[in-house]
Parts: C-alpha cells; sequence; structure tokens
C-alpha cells in the first residue's frame, strides 16, 4: 500500500533545524513518487528532555519506537546541559544497541559542484562506502571505574568482538563490495592490538574465501587515514571496527568538502526491528540557532530511509535534487561557500524533486562536470 510509518526524532541543536528540511524533501518525494509517510514526532532522546525528566528516554521507548517502519533522526548532544556519554549513551548508542541496527552504513562521495580540499580531485575520485560494525567493538560496557578519587583510580573498557558481529558485518560489506566496485578494504590494528585486531583480520580472511569475486585488503588504521587523504580513489566499501568506522566516515566526507553532506544509515538488515537514519554530524552547537546548518546530510539520510524501505526510485530522485541544488551558489549553505541559509537549501532540493525535468536528468556520472 505504500504507506509508510516513522518515528521522527530531531534531537538537539541543529538536528532541530535540519529535520524539518529533511521531511520537506521526504514529502515532496511522497507528491511526486506517490506513496506517503505517517510520521510521527518525539521529543525524548535530547537534551531538553532530560532537562525536564532527568533521563534522556522514557522506560517505554522501545514499545513507542518499535512499531515504526523506520526512525528519521536529526543528531543528539548538548555538553553545556548533559555530559555527552550520559546523552548518547541514553539514546542514539541505546537505538543501535536495541534494534540490533549493526551495520553503519555511511556513504562517502565527492558531488559536482563542490570543492574537495584535496587538490585536483573532481567527481568521480571520490566515492566509497565506510561500513561500521555499529553495536559491539570499542564501544562496550564492560569496564568500570575501581578506587574512584584516590591515587589508585583504574579505568577500564573492554573491547568485545564476538564471531557473530564480526562475522555479519563482514558479510554485509563484501556483500555491498559485490554489488559496486568489487573492493574491499579492511581497516584494521593487529600490529599493535593484539588480541581484537588479529582476529578481526582472521575472520576477513575467512569470509573473503566466500566472495572470489571481490578483491580485499587490509590497512593499519593509522595508514589508512593518510591514504583517505593521499588516494581516495583507491577505495570502494571499507569495513572498520566500531570506532574506526567512526573516525573514517567524518575523515572521508571530509575530504569531500564537508561533513554537512555525509548521510548514516544505522540498519538492521533482517528488519526484525526499525533502522535508523540520520546525518554523521552532530549537533554542531557552534552554529545552532542560526538556520545556517547545511540540510543536505539530513536529506540524503531520507534517500537512504527510501531506498531501505523499497521506494528506490524516490530514492534516486532525492538524490539527483540534491546534486542540482549543489551545482548552483545560491542554493549552497556556507559551509560550500555558497549564500542559502538551511530552509532556502531545503526548499530548493524539494523543488527540484517535485519538478519533474530536473529529477529525470540522468545521475551524475564520471568524466562529466
Ligand atoms: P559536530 O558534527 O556537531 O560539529 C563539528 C563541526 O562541524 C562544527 O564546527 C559544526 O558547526 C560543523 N558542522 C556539523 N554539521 C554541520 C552542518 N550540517 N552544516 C554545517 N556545519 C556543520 O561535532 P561535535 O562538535 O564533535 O559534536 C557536537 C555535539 O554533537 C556533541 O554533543 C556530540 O556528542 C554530538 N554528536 C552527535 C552525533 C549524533 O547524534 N549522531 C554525532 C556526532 C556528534
Ligand atoms: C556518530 C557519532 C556517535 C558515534 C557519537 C555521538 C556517540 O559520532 O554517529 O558518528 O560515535 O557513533
Ligand atoms: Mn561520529
Amino acid at each position: 500500500d505504500r504507506v509508510y510509518r516513522i518515528a521522527v526524532i530531531p534531537g538537539d541543536g541543529i538536528g532541530k533545524e535540519v529535520v524539518p528540511e529533511g521531511l520537506r524533501v521526504l514529502q515532496a518525494a511522497g507528491e511526486r513518487y506517490g506513496f506517503e509517510l505517517r510520521c510521527d514526532h518525539f521529543d525524548f532522546a535530547s537534551c531538553d528532555y532530560y532537562e525536564q525528566h532527568g533521563k534522556m528516554m522514557p522506560d517505554d521507548w522501545k514499545d513507542q519506537i518499535a512499531g515504526h517502519d523506520a526512525i528519521f533522526f536529526g543528531a543528539v548532544g548538548w555538553p553545556e546541559k548533559v555530559p555527552d556519554h550520559i546523552s548518547l549513551w541514553g539514546s542514539l548508542i541505546q537505538f543501535r544497541r536495541e534494534f540490533d541496527q549493526y551495520v553503519g552504513m555511511r556513504p562517502v562521495r565527492l558531488m559536482p559542484g563542490v570543492a574537495s580540499p584535496l587538490a585536483n580531485r573532481k567527481p568521480g575520485d571520490i566515492d566509497f562506502v565506510v561500513v561500521r560494525e555499529n553495536t559491539e567493538g570499542e564501544y562496550s560496557s564492560i569496564g568500570g571505574r575501581i578506587f574512584p578519587g584516590t591515587e589508585r583510580e583504574t579505568v577500564v573498557q573492554e573491547s568485545v568482538m564476538t564471531r557473530i558481529g564480526v562475522d555479519r558485518i563482514l558479510r554485509f560489506a563484501f556483500e555491498l563490495a559485490a554489488t559496486r566496485g568489487g573492493h574491499l578494504t579492511s581497516a584494521t590494528k593487529s600490529n599493535g592490538i593484539s588480541v581484537t585486531m588479529p582476529y578481526w583480520d582472521e575472520r576477513v580472511e575467512a569470509m573473503a574465501a566466500n566472495f572470489p569475486d571481490v578483491r580485499w585488503d587490509k590497512y593499519h588504521i593509522d595508514i589508512l587515514t593518510a591514504h583517505f587523504v593521499l588516494n581516495p580513489d583507491r577505495f570502494d566499501v571499507v569495513v572498520g571496527s566500531n570506532l574506526f568506522g567512526d573516525i573514517l566516515s567524518d575523515l572521508g566526507p571530509a575530504c569531500t568538502g564537508t561533513i554537512g553532506i555525509a548521510p548514516s544509515g544505522n540498519i538492521n538488515p533482517e528488519r526484525r526491528f526499525p533502522s535508523l537514519f540520520e546525518p554523521v554530524h552532530g549537533t554542531a552547537p557552534d552554529i545552532a540557532g542560526q538556520n545556517i546548518a547545511n540540510p543536505i546530510g539530513q536529506i540524503w539520510a531520507g534517500s537512504m530511509m527510501l531506498d531501505h524501505l523499497g521506494e528506490a526510485e524516490a530514492a534516486a530522485g532525492i538524490l539527483s535534487a540534491i546534486e542540482a541544488s549543489l551545482l548552483r551558489p545560491e542554493t549552497r549553505t556556507r559551509d560550500l561557500g555558497g549564500s542559502a541559509d538551511t530552509t532556502t537549501c531545503g526548499e530548493a532540493v524539494a523543488a527540484a524533486v517535485l519538478d519533474h525535468a530536473a529529477a529525470q536528468l540522468p545521475r551524475y556520472r564520471d568524466g562529466q562536470d
């Protein structure tokens, strides 16, 4: 019936400014492509909610959200009000863990009209996907603090890798590589982290045996970050642990001009739980409240959400509309050297989605400019 129930959670800071633009574009896509989004809006998973209730979310948050087809999420965190580890472990990290969103899918693409800070890079040179393990690894709840306040004060936080957890993210990444350029890169640090990372490498090698058509390699995370800057054209699918994937998915988008356009899918591929779509960036307290944030990361996350819901044509239409808006300085935001505010940029993308001629333009391909 093509009616989708969406849980909308704006969160804090610029989350509250970019989510409405994402919704504007999603509604336009619904009109243009003939489906309906039924949105329920939630004020929890925000530091305002914490101030009122002493916790980030109500106790029954899972029941309130589990029945939705997807979650459209802004960003959480306002360190002046609530320490980040409290606000994030009380909200976003809970969604990822409790809804088993073990895939962090984060495309990185240099878009036409956008200048890379890397010399001589043009669209087509940077086009890869960071696949991030999203539920275990370094983001573990195993550990603690002993002898607090004494000179023997000691803190421990264990990295956890399970066979199921590692294999399922590697399988997803190899499968994705098989549908793209047939190349997978694994981020490791098995020279220094001597138990978990060699295990990761071992599982990569075992999984690779199932994908003879995928060429694969591995780099230690330190030199990998250097290659992101020096040779970004080398990458197709890059898979990493939770922390490595987090770092690579800010570095990658920075190489494509701004982190403001980067989207993120937190996906439960088995669809036992709703998946969550959000921008990669955070709440940007330094620019919040001014209507100048770039809404493209949020809008692109909306495109990923539609893809997940089976609306592939609409998802591609939004991407074309994003490309059209990025080509014009008057519809680009300031982080990209343009003059548009958040609303103007969102309206331009929505208009391009509705504009049949523009939406039917072929997607950008290598070699065009
Ligand atoms: P940030 O991504 O919020 O901001 C980093 C820098 O990038 C800032 O200068 C900001 O102005 C700029 N920026 C980010 N998004 C932008 C956009 N759309 N348009 C233009 N400029 C943009 O990272 P941070 O400063 O490390 O974190 C701020 C808060 O957000 C913290 O509380 C942090 O924990 C939280 N955070 C949340 C998420 C999330 O909810 N997924 C992700 C990252 C950070
Ligand atoms: C992200 C963010 C989060 C993460 C933080 C806010 C906990 O940086 O989504 O990339 O580390 O996963
Ligand atoms: Mn991050």
